[in-house]
């Protein structure tokens, strides 16, 4: 049996750009971000796209001319959100360490907001925008304190970590920078992590932002603007099914983004803000998927290890977070299951794909597909060991586009 995973032809793809290969699909992606729009039911909202989460420059594209905005987080995406079409009254720029320059940068272009999280970075901002005569509006993010389950590294809202501001310290905070000849204080902020699979953390940090805008309304500080965040999570496990391949129980097999933003939108509904969401990897996670090729096959006593062409450089979620993507064999038959570790060429024993995984047994030269891979990843590639980079293929309907060619070695 021949596995066309929807409409994409993955295997016409891999025999004319090679792996490893990152694949789109334009539909998935539109269909992802529109369901998240669809969402809000008719709530009055801005959508900042977490580029971040997959900045290449032809999805980019893609969801400005759906009238999303932009979140970026370094000059780096500014210029990109930028030449991508976003307008900057629809660009917000989040980030604990903003350089100077940036700021500066993002000033000439007049973005809609700050997110900041320092008094200090206050002070530098309500200096530089002074220096070229302008104002900044400004969003503080509050550190919530909770926390959202998963991978530390992923965790952004417990006391000890860098970002935001305590919520305790709120109020004197923004009282301070309303008295600043050029800064305009609009709101709050929070996003208390990524891939967040539970509803009740949505809940827990809207009532949590709730009490905060009350207490600082109260406190003399009018708050028009509240930025959730992003953090939504998506379903990784058994993305694909089917009887030829292993099931993949998880607790996130039922999980839609949407639902995990319904759950909170009573709440913040309530609050007479002007609301906006920050997701990422809820748009562009389910699009993408990473073709990679067995170079060969290795039993030892202990393990069977299908070595791939691709590696950490490539996908680095599994070595940075222990994330699971789904392995799918390409051509899909009715091979045994076998356990095997899936990983990559390069010298470190963190390059791998999976660990002690149920697959159908795949030789040398078998095509795998590593699902749900259109998020963080090509983003974070890197040419470790000297390795180029893949090419990136967008899929729309029968056609397709090469929207980045493979790196060559000349670009090392
Ligand atoms: C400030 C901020 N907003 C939005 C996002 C997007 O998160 P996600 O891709 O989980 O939706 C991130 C990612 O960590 C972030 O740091």
């Amino acid at each position: 049996m021949r596995l066309l995973l929807k409409i994409v032809p993955f295997a016409q793809l891999v025999e004319q750009y090679g792996t490893p290969l990152y694949v789109y699909s334009k539909k998935t992606i539109l269909d992802d971000m529109r369901r998240i729009e669809a969402a809000f039911d008719g709530t009055p909202h801005v959508t900042y796209y977490a580029i971040k989460a997959n900045a290449n420059s032809q999805i980019l594209q893609i969801l400005a001319a759906e009238g999303l905005g932009a979140d970026v987080a370094s000059r780096g995406e500014l210029f990109l959100a930028l030449r991508a079409g976003f307008p900057p009254s629809r660009i917000t720029f989040s980030g604990v360490g903003k350089r100077d320059d940036e700021l500066v940068y993002a000033l000439e272009h007049d973005i809609f907001a700050y997110y900041v999280e320092s008094t200090q970075e206050i002070e530098v901002l309500n200096q530089i925008a002074g220096s070229m005569g302008k104002r900044a509006r400004i969003l503080l993010r509050v550190n919530l304190d909770i926390d959202a389950g998963g991978h530390a590294y992923v965790s952004t809202s417990l006391r000890h970590n860098k970002f935001g501001l305590p919520h305790a310290k709120a109020l004197e905070v923004l009282r301070t920078a309303r008295s600043l000849p050029h800064i305009d204080v609009r709101g709050i902020h929070s996003h208390v992590g990524s891939q967040i699979t539970k509803s009740a953390i949505f809940v827990k940090a809207a009532e949590a932002v709730a009490e905060i805008i009350r207490h600082l309304r109260d406190g003399g500080v009018p708050i028009e603007d509240l930025d959730f965040g992003g953090g939504f999570g998506i379903q990784y496990h058994g993305f694909i099914r089917n009887k030829h391949l292993p099931l993949e129980h998880a607790e996130e097999a039922h999980l839609t983004s949407t639902d995990l933003l319904r759950a909170a939108l009573p709440i913040l509904r309530t609050l007479d803000c002007r609301l906006s969401i920050q997701p990422g990897r809820a748009i562009v996670a389910h699009g993408g998927t990473l073709l990679t090729r067995v170079i060969y096959r290795k039993e030892t006593e202990e393990k069977t290890f299908l070595i791939v062409d691709g590696a950490m450089n490539d996908l680095i979620r599994p070595a940075l977070y222990h994330a699971h993507h789904q392995i799918v064999p390409l051509q899909i038959t009715n091979a045994p299951f076998e356990t095997v570790d899936v990983v990559g060429p390069i010298c470190e024993s963190g390059d791998f794909f999976a660990f002690d995984r149920r697959l159908p047994r795949m030789e040398r030269g078998d095509v795998m597909a590593l699902m749900c891979a259109g998020a963080y990843g090509y983003v974070q590639a890197s040419v470790y060991n000297a390795r180029p980079r893949p090419a990136e293929i967008l899929v729309d309907k029968a056609n397709h586009t090469v929207i980045r060619p493979r790196e060559t070695l000349e670009q090392l």
